[in-house]
């Protein structure tokens, strides 16, 4: 059992309102390499829920549809930007290709972009549970997240991730 399985098998937490009980939340952030976006994503996301008092109740993780990156730990202006804006991350993290079977293990997968959800459908051999979305869906703007490779603008990156991750957390307690 590795530790997200784990993570899911943990005790039952009150959830947001406390009305009920339910299990821990298992969202995976995904883009091309998981050395820019995806991984800003999943610092970005945890932060928030640290804030809010519900970094117990979900599982944050990322992802890539390519293995280019296959090993490479962050790429340092994603943490610099990260740093900047006082956003703690994973130094020792490094980037790995999403597999099948994370399509059960997580309940929500959450691409950068079109070409990543297109990815991420054909890498999980379909979306029968519609839980492959985009992130900046959830703020109401059906575009990609900024891609700060080719632009080297982090910061405008930075400003569209901490934009949908804060829809994102607003969806979840909703
Ligand atoms: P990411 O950024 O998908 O946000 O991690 C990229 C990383 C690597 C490449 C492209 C984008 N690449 O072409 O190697």
């Amino acid at each position: 059992m590795d530790a997200v399985d784990q993570a899911a098998v943990r005790v039952e937490k009150p959830n947001a309102k406390n009305t009920y009980l339910c299990r821990m939340q298992k969202i995976l952030f995904v883009c091309l390499g998981n050395i820019c976006r995806s991984p800003m994503a999943e610092a970005i996301m945890r932060h928030i829920l640290q804030q809010k008092g519900q970094a117990d109740n979900y599982k944050i993780a990322s992802a890539a549809v390519s293995e280019e990156e296959w090993g490479n730990p962050i790429y340092p202006p994603a943490a610099r930007i990260l740093r900047a804006h006082g956003i703690p991350y994973d130094t020792e993290r490094i980037a790995r290709q999403m597999k099948a079977e994370d399509y059960d293990r997580f309940d929500l997968i959450v691409g950068m972009d079109e070409a990543n959800v297109l990815a991420i459908r054909r890498i999980a051999g379909g979306d029968p549970q519609n839980k492959v979305h985009m992130l900046m869906d959830y703020a109401g703007c059906h575009r990609a997240v900024a891609d700060p490779w080719y632009t080297r603008d982090f910061e405008t990156a930075y400003r569209d991730i901490m934009t949908g991750c804060q829809a994102l957390y607003d969806h979840l307690m909703s």
